[in-house]
């Protein structure tokens, strides 16, 4: 039986890919942060832990109590997006510090612990929830500075990450548009059709689609 870690999981993109992979019959290892979501994801066959993606002891603690199982596949889905409508001269340091740990430094944290569970498997994945709004290249429309910056450092990280651990797949992934609490209700795509694709892309990565950065149809989109 697989085996996939999701972070992140209580509400949106996160508790899709949960259900997603239930239904599969994959055992799933996730984490939410509020009770309510815990209890859900219990009572759905999920093992969760409570963790918040700004509390790096926590982090470390429970990622401790993975490091002698083995897993196929790791998923760092959870985000923010502080400062929507914020210009320069609005933002505050409290906002940017809390932008990069939830989108960048905590991803990092479970990087460098899950990749040796991930190990165990050949082909091992590890995937980073990005953005579109991450790509410099792509960036005509600038708004949302913290949540850009922060994912292109998310960017950054992973593609070091798939240099320096190349026995795992690293790669991060956009889900387009998605109708959550993040995105809007006029976006484009369903949950179940972002992550139905994401999981395709997913499981059909290998060597080749480590150190990329794709949206959710598989396509590479500019650094
Ligand atoms: N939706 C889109 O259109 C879109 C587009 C591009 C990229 N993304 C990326 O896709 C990922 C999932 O987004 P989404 O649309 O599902 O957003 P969402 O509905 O806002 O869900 C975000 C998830 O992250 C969790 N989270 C946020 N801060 C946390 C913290 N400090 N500690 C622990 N958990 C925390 C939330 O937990 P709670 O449920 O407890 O709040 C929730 O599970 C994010 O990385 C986002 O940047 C989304």
């Amino acid at each position: 039986m697989s085996t996939v870690f999701i972070t992140g999981a209580g509400s949106g993109i996160g508790r899709e890919f949960v259900q997603q992979y239930l239904a599969d019959g994959w055992t799933v290892v996730c984490t939410a942060r509020q009770d309510a979501h815990l209890a859900e994801l219990g009572d759905a066959g999920a093992e969760c832990f409570n963790v918040d993606m700004q509390d790096a002891p926590g982090i470390l603690k429970t990622a401790a109590l993975l490091l002698d199982r083995t897993l196929d596949l790791a998923i760092l889905n959870a985000g923010i997006m502080r400062g929507r409508d914020m210009g320069f001269a609005d933002i505050h340091v409290r906002d940017w510090q809390e932008s990069f740990f939830v989108n960048c430094i905590a991803p990092a944290l479970w990087a460098g612990q899950l990749v040796t569970p991930l190990k165990r498997r050949f082909n091992g994945k590890l995937v980073a929830l990005s953005s579109g709004r991450a790509s410099i290249g792509n960036n005509v429309t600038g708004s949302t500075i913290m949540y850009r910056a922060s994912k292109a450092a998310l960017n950054a990280t992973w593609k070091t990450l798939s240099i320096d651990e190349p026995d795992v797949i690293s790669f991060v992934l956009h889900p387009g548009r998605v109708r959550t609490a993040m995105g809007s209700p006029e976006s484009e795509l369903s949950k179940e059709e972002s992550v139905g694709q994401m999981r395709r892309v997913i499981h059909d990565a290998d060597k080749n689609t480590t150190g990329r950065f794709l949206d959710y149809s598989g396509k590479s989109l500019p650094w």
